[in-house]
């Protein structure tokens, strides 16, 4: 059975501003970011700093447990040291402490957990449990000009191929979801058959680049009935047999990615459009590592602007993981009156639907 992160204490919302210490240790990234809510949108970002562990897992084709565990170990204090420096603030500065507490691996979440709920008791401080996915759906509220729910929210990261209708921060009511691989996993597992290294969704993305549009011709899966779930591996299965029937040139690999991404893009893109149809709503939030890929972003603002809404993304290196959503999401919580019980508790499977609201400062 799935554990849920209990937010047992909730204490009077307190609307002073408040400068919270985010720590991400869910997969193969350490990230670490203070955000202050005294200012608005971007400017409250004081510093964030990630430490990828990508060279490590790299020469295992994926990530690796208990090596990513081991490595958040490692790197996690000093990543704080420096973003608090670069920050200009030392530990007493802080008035909470916010930490990945699921969903993700065991392992790596129990580190920054465990470091997040020692800082916090140390320095007698609230410290709250961010849900991973609520911290990338939050992030592209730190830019200026943040949209407003109700909004529609694109998640599209290594895990997750979601679409969420957001009806207030912390209500979330899920709309489409993936029947097998996410669109990261996708984009990941395709570069890996066609032999570039990992983590392969950039640079699938940069290679296609060099291709050319419409020489392979892929399905764009699930967009031909009605339904907002995604199911990415026959598309996989389609590339792979394209790839073993080829020359196998730089020239056709770069086609294929082309063909692939552009499959891609155009399904979530259909399905965002109907998901906005669907929620009677204009405003599309596009977050996780696929919301970095340009062509997405550039697809996703074309469909937008066809419609008169608003499309809104985090700036690409906020799309993947980091601190700073983690921050900013615990930020929003612990205003809110918000605090996860004093124990090293986490939550490898989380549904997001489970938690509870936050609107204008004020839980409900
Ligand atoms: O959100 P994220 O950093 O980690 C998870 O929570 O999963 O997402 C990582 C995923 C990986 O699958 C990676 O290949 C993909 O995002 N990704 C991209 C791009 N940048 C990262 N996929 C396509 N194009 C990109 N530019
Ligand atoms: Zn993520």
């Amino acid at each position: 059975m799935p554990v849920t992160v209990s937010y047992g204490l909730l204490l009077r919302p307190s609307s002073l501003p408040v400068k919270v210490l985010g720590i991400e240790t869910s997969c193969d990234e350490t990230g670490v970011a203070v955000y202050d809510t005294s200012f608005p949108g971007a400017a409250g970002l004081r510093a964030h700093a990630v430490y990828s562990q990508i060279a490590l897992h790299a020469e295992y084709g994926g990530v690796v447990p208990e090596l990513a565990s081991r490595d958040h170990v490692r790197k996690l204090l000093p990543l704080i040291r420096q973003t608090l420096a670069e920050a200009d603030l030392s530990l007493a500065d802080l008035d909470g402490v916010a930490y990945t507490a699921g969903p993700g691996l065991v392992g790596a979440l129990l580190v920054g957990a465990g470091v997040a709920r020692s800082l916090a008791w140390a320095l007698e401080l609230p410290a709250i449990g961010v849900h991973h996915m609520e911290g990338h759906l939050l992030a592209p509220l730190m830019e200026n000009d943040p949209p407003q729910a109700p909004f529609v929210a694109l998640l599209v990261s290594g895990g997750h191929s979601q679409l969420v209708a957001v009806d207030a921060i912390g209500s979330y009511r899920l709309l489409g979801d993936t029947l097998d691989d996410a669109a990261g996993e996708a984009f990941d597992k395709t570069a890996k058959m066609m032999g570039l290294p990992y983590p392969g969704g950039p640079q699938l993305a940069a290679l296609a680049e060099h291709g050319t549009p419409g020489k392979f011709k892929f399905s764009r899966p699930m967009t031909d009935r009605p339904g907002l779930d995604f199911s990415f591996s026959g598309l996989k299965t389609q590339v792979l047999l394209a790839w073993r029937d080829s020359d196998q040139s730089d020239a056709t690999r770069a086609d294929i990615a082309r063909g692939f991404e552009d499959a891609v893009v155009d399904t979530l893109a259909i399905k965002c459009e109907r998901a906005l149809q669907a929620a009677g709503c204009e405003v599309l939030v596009v977050a996780g590592g696929v919301g970095a890929n340009k062509r997405l972003r550039a697809r996703l603002q074309a469909m937008a602007t066809k419609r008169g809404g608003r499309v809104c993304f985090p700036r690409p290196e906020l799309c993947t993981d980091n601190g700073a959503m983690i921050a900013f999401a615990g930020a929003l919580r612990l205003e809110a009156g918000q605090r996860s019980d004093a124990a090293v508790h986490v939550a490898p499977r989380w549904d997001m639907a489970t938690l509870p609201v936050v609107e204008s400062g004020v839980v409900r």
